[in-house]
């Protein structure tokens, strides 16, 4: 039907959001990842996740930074380095030392094993992953990119995987689900997965962040902690 997972082709445009990504393989964004407008952004988000306009609005528009267009972009766009990706990401590699586009098993294997001996993902092992991503970063990257704006920007989109996958009131969502949003781009339906039934929205996720952000100290910037626009 419509909404049916269908995995992109090789003229398709994907980019480093896996979110993103998904509302493409399922045709709530068009599939082949090209010409997305704001408003297209904020319906798909609203259909595929229930995640309400206030929580995505700055994110699409800072997102057409990264376009040649005046009014859309591809999601390919998005990769533009240091707009909103960033080093230390979950399932893509830092754009110094590799494909900071698609997914990549090894980076994701952090997530993927984090919160032993549970069948579910929450703040805490999302605050520990995030801590353990940057310490690989700053290893391994003399280049790192880590200021007040991309904590943030990371703490969104853990608190996002967790409410999209999950309970967005909680934060903790099963183990399979986030795997196969991650590793597939595809929305585990067959699984047991629904569309949340509570709204995603800045009530929600804004107290999600800080907490998370909370597990995953200690922190502190590398380097000049240049504010950006964002912040
Ligand atoms: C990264 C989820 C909307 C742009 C991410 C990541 C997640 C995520 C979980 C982290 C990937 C990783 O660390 O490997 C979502 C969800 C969305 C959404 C569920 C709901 C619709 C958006 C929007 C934009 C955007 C509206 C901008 C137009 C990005 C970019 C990255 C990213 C550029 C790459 C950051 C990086 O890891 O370097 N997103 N996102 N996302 N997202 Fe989204
Ligand atoms: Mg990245």
């Amino acid at each position: 039907d419509q909404h049916s997972w269908q995995a992109p082709g090789p003229n398709d445009s994907r980019g480093p959001c896996p979110g993103l990504n998904t509302l493409a393989n399922h045709g709530f964004l068009p599939r082949d990842g090209r010409n997305i407008s704001i408003s297209t952004i904020l319906k798909a988000g609203y259909e595929g996740y229930h995640i309400e306009a206030e929580i995505l609005t700055l994110a699409a528009k800072v997102g057409l930074l990264t376009s040649d267009q005046p009014t859309t972009f591809a999601l390919n766009d998005l990769k533009a380095h240091g707009v909103i990706e960033h080093d230390a990401s979950l399932s893509r590699q830092d754009v110094a030392l590799g494909d900071n586009v698609r997914f990549n098993e090894t980076i994701f294997s952090t997530l993927a094993n984090s919160n032993p001996g549970s069948d579910v993902y929450n703040i805490t092992s999302a605050g520990q992953v995030q801590h353990a991503r940057l310490a690989d970063s700053l290893k391994n990257n003399p280049n790192v990119t880590n200021t007040d704006t991309t904590l943030f920007i990371r703490s969104a989109e853990s608190a996002f995987y967790l409410s999209v996958m999950g309970d967005p009131v909680q934060g903790v969502a099963p183990k399979n689900f986030v795997q196969i949003f991650f590793r597939e781009e595809r929305l585990p339906i067959e699984e047991g997965w629904k569309r949340s039934s509570v709204p995603i929205n800045i009530a929600t996720v804004s107290p999600m962040l800080d907490l998370i952000t909370a597990a995953s100290a200690p922190w502190e910037p590398t380097g000049n902690n240049c504010p950006g626009i964002l912040t």
